[in-house]
């Protein structure tokens, strides 16, 4: 039995804006036979018509006309050309029919291959009636297989009528996007990506009417990465490489320099030139970078799992897996804020295959991850998602890993593309990986479509840039390089050999550095605020006393979500955000009490540390001593703690001065 078992059940309820993912088409006839064939065997003869129906708005209908019978129902069939179907997972089969008398087909539920399938009989009258069927597969040693519905009808000779056939996955709904949804990305990136601010400027106390003021986004809340394949080199191309890096990117993901073939060539003696070569440079320029990849199940090339390690077997393979991460991790904790923990658990399946394929070792992977770095974010990492179709493949190993306690904190989509595609296509695939509740990351965009022109990869990047920037689940956008000579796919690149601009280099910069950046000069009103709407992210503000221009180096982290008023004196030269003050350290200590996760930014607008929520603690941030904040040293400056007090974010400016 290919179906494990039938049920009938009275309806499927789809929530509010959502509907159940659909898994054929033309199930209707209204496109005539479109997916549909009609096969007659053995002794069986007939033929099948798409008429109108006699039902009342139902359009088409098809009708299979059985003149001889076969020796059995499958002799004559109406049948779908066959769509995927996972293991182990609920499907509702729904339909229309009747036949010109009492009589019954079959339904068949058939892989394409072999004919093993799941056989229904279905009573018809000579009245239209509904059916409706739920069912689960029976697991396989794969984990999808080509399905065919077939109405078999060969039994019986006579008319067979058949219409509105619907076949959904029950374990998921999806959130449609509608037809309006990209004309309407400017308004969802105003609601999630800015916020209405105000600013009070003064001087010791007193509001400054009419005074200039400058105010710039320093870094948006939404990071732009790019990958970085730095070298030792000294030439202009690696200074071109890195200044173009630093105008277009603020954020990073090492390209190939943190993979664990390449730190750990030989077993036991890792080797983090090349790591730590990149962070020095990414240091300098303040961005974050993600740690990119601890384990990659992959063997075909040098990038995956050290060769070493394709030697190892059972226990062995998972210690030599453990102590990557656990060693990376540590050293790099408070350095490293985010790591691609699993890399392609769809398509490089070596490491799992060969400890059983339960992929169990992918939530180990993870509870050690969890274990050994508490504040890193957690992603696990896919390709073919913002194209094909491997979402669903991607969301059940994702909910697999979960479930056996594998703490997965986002989604990475890595978004290569080289198929045609449409805005529509990108957003629904990103909302249905977004349904499933976790942040999602762009992490390894690129385009690569032969034949495509250089205007149309400018307009293709933009479209996938915009989808993702208004889509409120997607967190941060990264490009897989940008330069054609360190390019896995040198013609996805933003600058060409000699570093000439395809167009696409302007309209991504243009996109990220004026469409959604906040640059403006104005002036204070009379009681000496300044009111805009900018994008959510650290602040830099220049305000004109008397001649002199004032800069506050503070970092101001404002948010739409939370943080919105703001005060500057540029007597004092201090901050103060939501109507908190700035407090002054001398010590190596700042102390606040509240009880929650706190995000320290430094004057880069950079995180500077976390610190997790413990049960009675409170906000103690030592520069070198001991405390809560255990090895992290920040030095004289300003910073701005960021953490939640009653339900409302607030932002704790603090001035360490020791
Ligand atoms: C690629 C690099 O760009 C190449 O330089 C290297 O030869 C192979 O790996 N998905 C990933 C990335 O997760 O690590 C891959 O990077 C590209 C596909």
């Amino acid at each position: 039995m290919f179906l494990k078992k039938w049920l009938c059940v009275l309806s499927v309820a789809a929530g509010v804006g959502a509907a159940p993912v659909q898994l054929i088409t033309n199930g209707d006839f209204e496109n005539d036979s479109t997916e549909w064939n009609f096969k007659v065997q053995g002794s069986a003869a007939g033929t099948r018509s798409i008429e109108l129906s006699d039902r009342s708005n139902a359009g088409k209908c098809a009708v299979a006309t059985v003149t001889t019978t076969g020796s059995d129902y499958f002799q004559a069939q109406l049948v779908q050309v066959g769509f995927p179907m996972k293991s182990t997972t609920s499907y509702t089969i729904s339909f229309w029919a009747k036949a010109d008398a009492v009589k019954s087909l079959q339904l068949a539920l058939q892989e394409t291959l072999g004919y093993k399938g799941t056989y229904k009989t279905v009573n018809l009258s000579s009245s239209w009636q509904y059916f409706e069927y739920t069912g689960q597969t029976r697991p396989q040693s794969h984990d999808t297989v080509k399905i065919q519905l077939a109405f078999s009808v060969g039994k019986f000779t006579g008319k067979f009528y058949i219409d509105d056939v619907k076949i959904v996955d029950e374990n998921k709904t999806v959130t449609v996007i509608p037809d309006d949804w990209y004309s309407k990305a400017d308004e969802r990136i105003a609601a999630n990506r800015k916020g209405d601010f105000i600013v009070s400027i003064k001087k010791n106390g007193v509001a400054v009417p009419s005074c200039s003021v400058k105010v710039d986004l320093k870094k948006g809340e939404f990071l732009w990465g790019t990958c970085l394949r730095l070298t030792t080199a000294t030439d202009d191309n690696e200074k071109k490489y890195r200044d173009t890096a630093a105008k277009y990117f603020n954020y990073g993901v090492f390209e190939n320099a943190f993979k664990w073939s390449e730190v750990e060539r030989t077993q036991n003696t890792p080797n983090y030139t090349e790591v730590n070569r990149h962070l020095a440079w990414t240091d300098s320029m303040g961005w974050d970078m993600r740690g990119h990849t601890l384990v990659w199940g992959r063997t075909k090339d040098n990038h995956g799992m050290p060769s070493w390690a394709q030697q190892l077997r059972g226990n062995d393979l998972i210690a030599a897996c453990s102590t990557r991460v656990v060693r990376e991790m540590t050293k790099y904790k408070g350095k490293l804020k985010e790591y691609d923990v699993v890399n392609e658990p769809l398509h490089e399946r070596w490491l799992d295959s060969t400890l059983g394929g339960d992929k169990s070792i992918y939530s180990k992977i993870f509870k050690w991850a969890k274990a050994t770095d508490p504040t890193a974010e957690l992603y696990i990492n896919e390709f073919n998602i913002l194209e094909w179709t491997e979402k669903d493949a991607y969301l059940s190993v994702v909910d697999k890993i979960i479930k056996a306690g594998g703490p997965i904190d986002g989604i990475g989509i890595q978004g290569h593309l080289t198929q045609q595609f449409t805005w529509k296509s990108i957003a629904q695939n990103i909302q249905t990986v977004a349904d499933y509740g976790l942040p999602i990351k762009i992490t390894e965009n690129d385009i690569n479509m032969n034949g495509a022109s250089d205007d149309s990869l400018a307009k293709m990047y933009s479209t996938v840039m915009r989808v993702a920037f208004s889509h409120p689940s997607v967190k941060s956008f990264v490009f897989w390089g940008f330069w054609e000579q360190r390019h896995w796919r040198p013609a996805a690149a933003l600058f060409k050999s000699d570093w000439t601009k395809r167009p696409a280099a302007d309209s991504v910069y243009n996109l990220i550095h004026n469409v959604w950046s906040t640059h403006l000069a104005t002036t204070t009103n009379n009681s000496g605020v300044v009111a805009f709407n900018g994008f959510n992210g650290t602040y830099t503000f220049s305000v004109k006393d008397g001649n002199e221009w004032k800069t506050i180096t503070s970092p101001v982290v404002l948010s739409g979500k939370g943080n919105k008023t703001l005060s500057i004196d540029i007597g004092t030269m201090t901050v103060g955000v939501n109507g908190i003050s700035p407090r002054t350290v001398s010590s190596s200590v700042i102390a606040g009490t509240y009880n929650d996760n706190i995000v320290v930014y430094g004057s880069n607008g950079r995180v500077a540390a976390k610190l997790n929520k413990t049960s009675g603690a409170y906000l103690t941030i030592t520069r070198g001593g001991s405390a809560n904040l255990t090895g992290t040293h920040l030095s004289n400056g300003t910073y701005f703690a960021k953490t939640i007090h009653n339900g409302k974010s607030i932002m704790l400016p603090v001035v360490i001065v020791k």
